[in-house]
């Protein structure tokens, strides 16, 4: 495995306010995302197949492919997304260590973004659009205040999305699909964690009111975040209710569990409501 030069690693933490020790745990997050970097051409690219391969009739197969084109459209989607936002939060973060560390994350999702556009072609190419996801990015990338990007993205977004990549990665064994998923489930692990450390610095200083819009955001957020893991492609809609509602399910344990890691921050989180369409 490459090490990372030490340079990187050694440069000492410095802080705005003069308080080093309190950015100290999202420095350290940096150096792990220097350590865990890794590149599109390790992937064994034209050694194992992209997908899933199936038998049968061409009808069988051509459904088949299409179900795996429209996850691979879904993630795709996702992390092109994941890469205004994490340019977003480079641009907007206050702390020098954060800064740094932002700027690992903008290359990670472009990273993920390089990967799905290789894994789309090599699976025959990319399909219809998940539109909720187009609304989850609008409200995502409308937000102005620092402590709710990262509320929103990183403590919420990237925590929920985790279960998905394992999810994918158990149907594809085998596959290009399955490696870059449980790279993703590494990657989005140390993105969520060095969210979770830099809210902790943001919150040491917000008042009632960003607080308040925090949990209002996250409110506005989670029918829609279900709406997009509850959505089917025309490739999907066949699959049944009893799937459904299982999947229903899934998210509400999912949504519990990010309202969990939400009250670990010491918010409020008691009043957020929701409903799961
Ligand atoms: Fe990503
Ligand atoms: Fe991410």
């Amino acid at each position: 495995m490459a090490t990372a030069p030490k340079d990187q690693l050694e440069e000492k933490a410095t802080s705005i306010d003069g308080h080093p020790e309190r950015t100290k745990e999202v420095f350290r997050y940096y150096q792990l995302a220097k350590k865990q970097e890794w590149q599109v051409r390790d992937m064994s690219w034209g050694d194992i197949p992209p997908i899933p391969e199936t038998t049968g009739s061409k009808e069988r197969q051509a459904r088949r492919q299409g179900i795996w084109r429209s996850v691979i459209t879904q993630q795709l989607q996702a992390d092109s997304l994941a890469v205004e936002m994490a340019a977003q939060l480079l641009e907007l973060a206050r702390h020098h260590e954060a800064k740094l560390y932002y700027s690992t994350m903008a290359q990670d999702e472009a990273r993920h973004v390089e990967a799905w556009l290789r894994l789309a072609e090599a699976a025959g190419g990319t399909s219809e659009r998940d539109p909720y996801l187009d609304k989850l990015a609008q409200m995502f990338l409308g937000l102005d205040v620092l402590e709710e990007k990262v509320f929103l993205m990183q403590v919420f977004f990237e925590r929920m999305i985790i279960p998905r990549f394992r999810l994918i990665a158990r149907s594809s064994r085998g596959t290009l699909l399955e490696d870059l998923c449980n790279r993703l489930t590494v990657d989005d692990g140390i993105h969520h964690g060095a969210g979770m450390a830099y809210e902790r610095v943001l919150l040491r200083d917000a008042d009632k009111k960003t607080k308040d819009k925090m949990i209002r955001g996250a409110e506005k957020m989670l029918p829609i975040f279900a709406q997009h893991v509850l959505w089917r492609p025309k490739e999907r809609e066949f699959i049944g209710s009893a799937m459904r509602s299982r999947d229903v399910a899934r998210v509400r344990r999912e949504i519990e569990e990010g309202v969990r890691i939400a009250s670990s921050l010491g918010l409020d989180v008691g009043d957020i409501e929701y409903t799961l369409p």
